[in-house]
């Protein structure tokens, strides 16, 4: 991956007869791997064609999630009150019904439905993998990671299965996955260590969106005046069918994105980690070449010095006082520089479509506690922080 001149490796191992791979024919720079993966993850995500194509893709199966019905998956189901608030009500778990819905849209998406064909548990085992990953940067003890292991060994025979079908069979396989895994292929890589890197990539789009739009939904369900805001300012994109137009949701909803921006700054603890290759100075530290330095994120988003003195106060307030408070220096959730995230407008998209689309279907409320429970600071976290309690919501179908 990190091979200077990836063409000088391919010519060792390669297949005589076979098509070069796309790092020989089409890397005249002679760039790492490593460098013509990052640009094939920013095609894949940003404004080009082909993160058009997926994004609808996306938006698609969010959209068909989210009927009446299929609230009653028993993945995220609790309880139904057939006569509760006229029409009848189910009780869910909000974190279950983020995770699940939001994993399954951008698994099929990635992946195509095809691969529950090689495992109808896919999601599962990613779902439990998704509970035992923070052992990997925390790099906790291998006789520990009985569990974290058990997840991985079942995703990687999944992803060496699909990977081994003929293309036919695995037609909806996102150009991500299936140039990566074959052109780590033509590395020399083994099918299990292209399966290995597919894993975090998958770790990568889904681990911090559903926890993101957990924080938003429950900071809109539990806080009446915020909800009734939000639902004004979608009303008027309601078309005659029914369906929102969302073309413009962003500028349409000033509110929902101060919402989104208020939980990507009060629950990321992220932290970003730099080598220093030589020596710089910042403030009046002195830094060598070869020490790593840590940027937690947290710290700069609780300063009171860049968004006053009620920094650890959840207020939409200030994002619609301050419009350019997005762009200060100390608010930097996605990290920054060459590895700045690529899924950053995928994820807000995907956030903000899921909760306005079933605000616009569904009326919710919080099904006993009301509060927003309080995050999980003290279980690690790879970015966007766990609740420590889950929230329970009743849902009704909204008339009209
Ligand atoms: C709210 C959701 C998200 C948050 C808060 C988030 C945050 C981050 C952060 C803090 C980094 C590390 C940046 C650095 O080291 O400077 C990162 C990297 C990355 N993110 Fe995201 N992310 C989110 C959603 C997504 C989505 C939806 C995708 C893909 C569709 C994605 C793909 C990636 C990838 C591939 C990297 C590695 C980039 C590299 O090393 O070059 N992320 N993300």
């Amino acid at each position: 991956m990190f091979h200077e001149r990836p063409a000088a490796l391919y010519k060792s191992n390669h297949d005589i007869g076979k098509e070069a791979p796309f790092f020989v024919k089409e890397n005249p720079l002679d760039k790492r791997f490593i460098d013509i993966q990052d640009e094939w993850i920013k095609e894949q995500f940003q404004s080009s064609e082909r993160a058009k194509v997926t994004e609808k893709l996306l938006l698609g199966y969010l959209d068909s999630s989210l009927t009446w019905e299929k609230l009653s998956t028993p993945r995220y189901f609790v309880s139904e009150d057939l006569y509760g608030r006229g029409g009848g009500t189910k009780t869910l778990s909000l974190y279950s019904f983020c995770r699940y819905t939001l994993v399954d849209a951008a698994c099929m998406t990635f992946l195509g439905p095809e691969i529950l064909d090689v495992d109808t548990e896919f999601i599962e085992h990613y779902v439990q993998w998704d509970n035992t990953s923070w052992k990997i940067p925390h790099q906790v003890p291998r006789f520990l990671c009985r569990d974290l292991n058990k997840a991985r060994n079942k995703l990687v025979d999944v992803f060496v299965n699909y990977y081994s079908k003929p293309e036919k069979e695995r037609p909806h396989l996102s150009w991500l996955f299936d140039r990566m895994q074959s052109e780590q292929q033509h590395l020399g890589f083994s099918l299990r260590e292209a399966a290995s890197i597919s894993i975090l990539m998958l770790w990568a789009i889904n681990f911090n969106t559903f926890r993101m739009a957990f924080w938003v939904f429950a900071h809109i369900i539990c806080d009446p005046q915020l909800k009734a805001s939000i639902i004004s300012e979608l009303t008027p994109l309601q078309r005659p069918d029914g369906s929102l137009d969302l073309t413009e949701l962003v500028s349409s909803c000033p509110t929902l994105d101060a919402v989104w921006l208020e939980a990507l700054r009060l629950y990321n603890n992220g932290t970003v980690a730099r080598n220093t290759i030589r020596t710089t100075v910042i403030g009046n530290k002195t830094i060598r070449p070869g020490t790593q330095v840590l940027g937690p994120l947290r710290i700069t988003h609780l300063q009171p010095s860049i968004f006053g003195p009620d920094a650890a106060e959840f207020n939409v307030d200030r994002w619609m006082r301050d419009k350019n408070l997005e762009s200060t220096k100390g608010f930097a959730p996605f990290g920054g520089g060459k590895t700045l995230c690529p899924g950053r407008f995928l994820a807000k998209r995907e956030v903000t479509r899921f909760v306005a689309i079933a605000l616009s279907r569904f009326d919710l409320k919080p099904a006993g506690e009301t509060k927003v429970p309080l995050p999980a600071i003290e279980k690690p976290a790879l970015t966007m922080l766990d609740p420590r309690t889950d929230l329970l919501v009743e849902v009704s179908q909204r008339k009209g």
